[in-house]
């Protein structure tokens, strides 16, 4: 059984400044006490702009890792991109330590890419990094095939992976081979936390769903995220639903 590394997150409400400032005025704040994490994999989900990535990156820079993406040892930085949630959550930790780890922001693997070609040409010491990352520079290949290197041969298991929007760059079958790598790597006790609009990735059973709404945020099962039935839905009868649409 995977050991989880983050049990929860605790926000200081007594702390917070206001409730009518981002990002603590957002519904999914607003209402949090405490998110429980599962031990193996978190999904949030929800509407555009309900808060999915302002929740992870502060529970990613809370864990400590660079708010651009990355590993804790990443430390560039290109834009602010704090929200400052994080120096009011503090996170419950479980006993055991991660021998890995990595945050995916959605809009920063590029910079992730080029990070590692600049330490890749720094003189001295080990190994280039390139190599555990599949050998090839990701900014030669493309989105979707950097992004498996990335799991595939980066990710070593034994780790707490953030990734916001994973499926941004992957076919609906690599999707599939991601969740059969996120497998492996939960059978190698790692821990992730996701946010996603992919009824595809949120398919894996071993998981907690929590749905971002106007009115915070519920654990749902997987048939019940509007993001499967919509999906569900109009793959049913696509005919249908845009002669309604566009009635
Ligand atoms: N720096 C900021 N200042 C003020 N509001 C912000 C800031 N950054 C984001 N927001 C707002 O906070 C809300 C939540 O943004 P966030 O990026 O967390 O949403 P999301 O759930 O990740 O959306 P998406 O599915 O589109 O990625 C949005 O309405 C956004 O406009
Ligand atoms: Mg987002």
């Amino acid at each position: 059984m995977s050991a989880p590394y983050v049990r929860r997150a605790i926000l200081d409400r007594h702390s917070v400044p206001s409730f009518e400032e981002y990002p603590f005025s957002l519904p999914v704040v607003r209402g949090l006490s405490e998110l429980e994490l599962h031990p193996r994999v978190t999904f949030l989900v929800g509407e555009n702009g309900s808060g999915k990535s302002t929740l992870l990156e502060a529970v990613a820079t809370a864990w400590g890792f660079n708010p651009e993406g990355g590993t804790k040892n990443f430390n560039f930085s290109t834009r602010g991109s704090h929200s400052g949630l994080n120096e009011h959550l503090r996170l419950v930790k479980s006993v055991h330590k991660p021998r890995d780890g990595f945050f995916l922001r959605a809009e920063s693997f590029f910079n992730v890419a080029t990070n590692i070609e600049d330490l890749d040409k720094q003189p001295g010491s080990g190994p280039p990094l390139i190599n555990s990352y599949g050998g090839v520079s990701l900014h030669e290949q493309s989105h979707g095939e950097s992004f498996l290197a990335l799991m595939m041969h980066r990710f070593g298991g034994h780790g707490f992976y953030v990734l916001d929007e994973p499926e941004a760059a992957l076919s609906p079958s690599r999707q599939l081979a991601m969740i059969a790598r996120m497998h492996e790597l939960v059978g190698t006790r790692s821990q992730f936390l996701i946010a996603t609009h992919s009824p595809i990735l949120m398919s894996y059973p071993d998981a907690w769903i929590y749905q971002i709404g106007e009115d915070g945020y519920e654990l749902v099962d997987y048939e019940d995220t509007e993001h499967y039935r919509i999906t569900r839905a109009f793959l049913n009868n696509p005919a249908k639903y845009l002669d309604e649409l566009l009635d």
